[in-house]
């Protein structure tokens, strides 16, 4: 075994979402080893400018490169969606990001071609969901919403309840209209949504969890290189963030479905 597959896989997010992401990585590749990196000193992403998101995602990228790793996720969609391109340009090890997995998922699943995403501002604003899709396939039309209302009302715990129900139909009602058979969750904290998303949105409508397909793409990519850990057993987790490490550690359970130990506070 060479030192190259050994390595752990490095995730960054702006905060504690990501962790939706790792949770499906683990579970397709329970034997490596990961590192991830919550920046929830400057979370949120979602409604800063492009200039900060790439500034704040390149020093999350040098922090989880001194860690020695073998691949790179960039975990937030905010800064998938803004700042990947300039990332994988300087970065020496393979980089994938959630949003060309779940726009190319999203392309598979439409039947009608008419695809709904959602996210934050700033992912939805950069436009860059709509631009992949439509490289993939010219003929799909897309139709897209921010709902900068879901992140906090996860964080908060009120994943099934009235009001974020009603916030919910409030935000999807035009998707609706369009009359969408897919619709795509870009933001970190929406697979905890699936539920009301789906009474929301009916059964006719296909959910597209880019947690879920990104898992899948670093299991490819791992294998392609040749770099996938060969022994098996558990892989070891770490946790750093920018701050808070105490409501990371406790909140962190809902995202990932088991405790987590030890978290690291760190300086960017
Ligand atoms: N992680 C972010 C994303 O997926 C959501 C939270 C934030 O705005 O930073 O876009």
């Amino acid at each position: 075994m060479t030192d190259k597959m050994v390595k752990a896989i490095g995730i960054f997010d702006s905060g504690i979402g990501g962790l939706t992401v790792l949770k499906e990585i683990i579970q397709k590749l329970p034997q490596e080893d990961t590192v991830y990196l919550g920046d929830t000193a400057r979370v949120p992403y979602g409604t800063k400018s492009p200039e900060t998101v790439t500034r704040y995602s390149f020093e999350n990228t040098a922090f989880l490169l001194k860690q020695e790793i073998k691949l790179l996720v960039v975990a937030c969609n905010t800064s998938s969606a803004i700042s990947l391109h300039e990332i994988k340009k300087t970065v020496p090890i393979p980089v994938i990001g959630v949003l060309e997995p779940g726009a190319r998922a999203a392309v598979k699943a439409t039947k009608s071609k008419r695809v709904g995403v959602i996210g934050t501002e700033a992912t939805i604003g950069s436009g860059a969901y709509p631009d992949t899709i439509k490289r993939l396939d010219s003929r799909i039309e897309v139709f897209s919403t921010p709902c900068p209302l879901f992140v906090p009302l996860v964080e908060e715990g009120w994943m099934d309840n009235e009001i974020t129900l009603m916030v919910a139909e409030r935000y999807l009602g035009p998707l609706k209209k369009e009359r969408i058979d897919t619709l795509l969750l870009g933001c970190t904290h929406y697979p905890l949504l699936k539920g009301i998303l789906k009474d929301v949105m009916g059964d006719g409508v296909s959910l597209i969890d880019s947690a879920q397909e990104t898992a899948i793409e670093v299991e490819r990519i791992l294998s392609q290189k040749g770099l996938l850990r060969k022994i098996s057993g558990e892989g070891k987790h770490g946790y750093f963030v920018t701050d808070a490490p105490g409501r990371f550690a406790s909140l962190g359970e809902r995202f990932l479905g088991f405790r987590i130990d030890r978290v690291e506070k760190i300086d960017t």
